[in-house]
C-alpha cells in the first residue's frame, strides 16, 4: 500500500487495566498493520496501576486465541507522560480513558505539536464511531467476543483512514 505522510509510525492502545481490551487491541492492530504492509510500532498500556506486570486476563487470552490472536506473552504496564513523547498516536478504548489521557497530556509543558495525537479508538469506524469499547472485566463470554468484534472493526478503520488522508 502507499504510505501517506499522515500514517503514524507508532500507536499506543490504552484501556483501564491493560489486561483485557488494550492488549487484545495491540495484537489485532499489529496483525492488521502487518497485513497492510505498514511498519508500525504498536504497544498498549493502562491508565490504572493494579495489574502492572500481569499477563492479560485469562478470558481475554482465550477469546483472542480462538480468533487467531496470541496475547499470552504481553505484560501490563501503566501509561506514562513519556508515552506522549514516544508515540505518534495514542488511542483510548473508552471516553473515561480518553479523559484520563487528556488530563496527562494537559499537564505536560512540552510544545503540544511534539506530543502524541490523542483520539478515541472508535473514532474512524463507520460502524462503531464515537462508541466506547465496553469494559468486559465484570462481563461474560459474550462481552469478551464483543470486544474482539469492535476492535477488529475499529483497527481496520484506522488503517483504511491512512490510505486516504
Ligand atoms: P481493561 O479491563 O481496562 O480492558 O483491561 C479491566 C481490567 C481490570 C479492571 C478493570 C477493567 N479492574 O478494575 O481491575
Amino acid at each position: 500500500m502507499l504510505i501517506k505522510a499522515c500514517t503514524p509510525s507508532s500507536v499506543l492502545l490504552v484501556c483501564l487495566g491493560n489486561i483485557c481490551r488494550s492488549p487484545t487491541a495491540e495484537e489485532i492492530f499489529r496483525q492488521q498493520a502487518a497485513i497492510a504492509g505498514l511498519s508500525l510500532k504498536v504497544d498498549s498500556a493502562g491508565t490504572g496501576d493494579w495489574h502492572i506486570g500481569h499477563a492479560p486476563d485469562e478470558r481475554s487470552q482465550r477469546h483472542a486465541k480462538s480468533h487467531g490472536y496470541n496475547i499470552s506473552k504481553l505484560v501490563a504496564r501503566q501509561v506514562s507522560a513519556d508515552d506522549f513523547r514516544q508515540f505518534d498516536l495514542i488511542l483510548a478504548m473508552d471516553s473515561q480513558n480518553l479523559a484520563d489521557l487528556q488530563a496527562i497530556k494537559d499537564s505536560l509543558t512540552d510544545p503540544v505539536d511534539t506530543l502524541a495525537k490523542l483520539a478515541l479508538f472508535s473514532e474512524e469506524d463507520p460502524t462503531y464511531g464515537g462508541d466506547d469499547v465496553p469494559d468486559p472485566y465484570h462481563g461474560d463470554a459474550e462481552d469478551f467476543e464483543e470486544v474482539i468484534k469492535r476492535i477488529e472493526s475499529s483497527a481496520q478503520a484506522w488503517i483504511e483512514s491512512w490510505k486516504t488522508c
